[in-house]
């Protein structure tokens, strides 16, 4: 496994592996490596000849409240695992080098960004967009892998695809979650003991969803005031927001049909947690 720092090192190199007819995979992410990012890895492994991770803490992505400084960077436990699932390289840059001096070209998804996780989040989507605009020129893949997770940020991601002309296509892969049902973060670190039972009500939410659903609810407000009335029990926990959207663009429905993206984002003690599941 090579590790690269190098933007243009690494992109001279990838040019020749992709000219020699090999398929490159890539996964970028934020470090604090888990089985979520693991399972972008197995699959970009199965799929491409070549599998490319990268690992940056994108300051551009955080706002000025938020973790930058207090997030998990475990490197030499994120290389391990890197090694251990056959990465083949590993991008490496540090903030100067992505951001140097001068700096001053901002991609943004005008619209989307500003939805859901954008309004608690101002510039958020932003800031991954250039990013990911950036790390897509430096490695050209043929597939980039994201997770089901982040459903706003995936799907924010593929709109810029498309609308930018990237040649690369997008396999998004199911949540990843704790056998009790929490998606694993790397957020749930700032979780305590109790805090993390508090956090099973996310997933319980999403489950009560499906069962509504499955039942026949269609009213997407009476879903919503029913999901409220499950977390409002616990007062640890505050909703950021709750919704049933469309799962292409975000656009609010009022009633369920489609591909419906329920999402959700609650507070736990000081820890912001989503959620979200795809009910067809
Ligand atoms: P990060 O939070 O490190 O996540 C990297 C990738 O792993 C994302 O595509 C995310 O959706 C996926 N992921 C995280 N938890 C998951 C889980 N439990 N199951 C499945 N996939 C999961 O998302 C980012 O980094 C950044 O915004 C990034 C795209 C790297 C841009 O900086």
């Amino acid at each position: 496994m090579r590790i690269i720092r190098d933007p243009g090192r690494l992109n001279r190199l990838l040019k020749g592996v992709s000219r020699s007819g090999k398929s490159i995979g890539f996964v970028p992410t934020l470090g604090a490596l888990h089985p979520g990012h693991l399972s972008l890895i197995k699959q970009a492994g199965q799929d491409n000849d070549l599998v490319v991770v990268s690992i940056f803490v994108n300051p551009a992505q955080f706002g000025p409240q938020e973790d930058l400084n207090k997030y998990p960077r475990p490197l030499k436990n994120d290389l391990a695992l890197c090694r251990k699932h056959k990465v083949d390289l590993v991008f490496l840059p540090d903030q100067k080098i992505m951001y140097p001096e001068g700096f001053s070209t901002l991609v943004n998804v005008e619209g989307l960004s500003r939805l859901l996780c954008g309004v608690s989040r101002p510039g958020h989507f932003r800031g991954v967009t250039t990013v990911v605009a950036k790390l897509l020129n430096i490695v050209s893949p043929d597939v980039l892998y994201l997770g089901q997770k982040d459903a706003q940020q995936a799907i924010i991601i593929a709109r810029m695809i498309k609308d930018l002309n990237f040649p690369v296509k997008v396999k998004v892969m199911p949540t990843v979650r704790e056998k009790d049902g929490l998606a694993i973060s790397s957020r749930n670190e700032y979780l305590g003991g109790q805090e993390k039972k508090d956090a099973l009500v996310l997933s319980r939410a999403l489950n009560l969803a499906k069962v509504l659903i499955k039942e026949g609810v269609k009213d997407t407000v009476r879903i919503i005031s029913r999901l409220k009335q499950l977390i409002n029990k616990n007062k640890n926990v505050k909703i950021d927001y709750i919704a049933i959207v469309d799962s292409t663009n975000l656009k609010p429905l009022k009633r369920v049909g489609g591909n419906c993206l329920v999402a959700l984002s609650v507070y736990i003690g000081k820890t912001r947690l989503i959620d979200n599941v795809i009910v067809k």
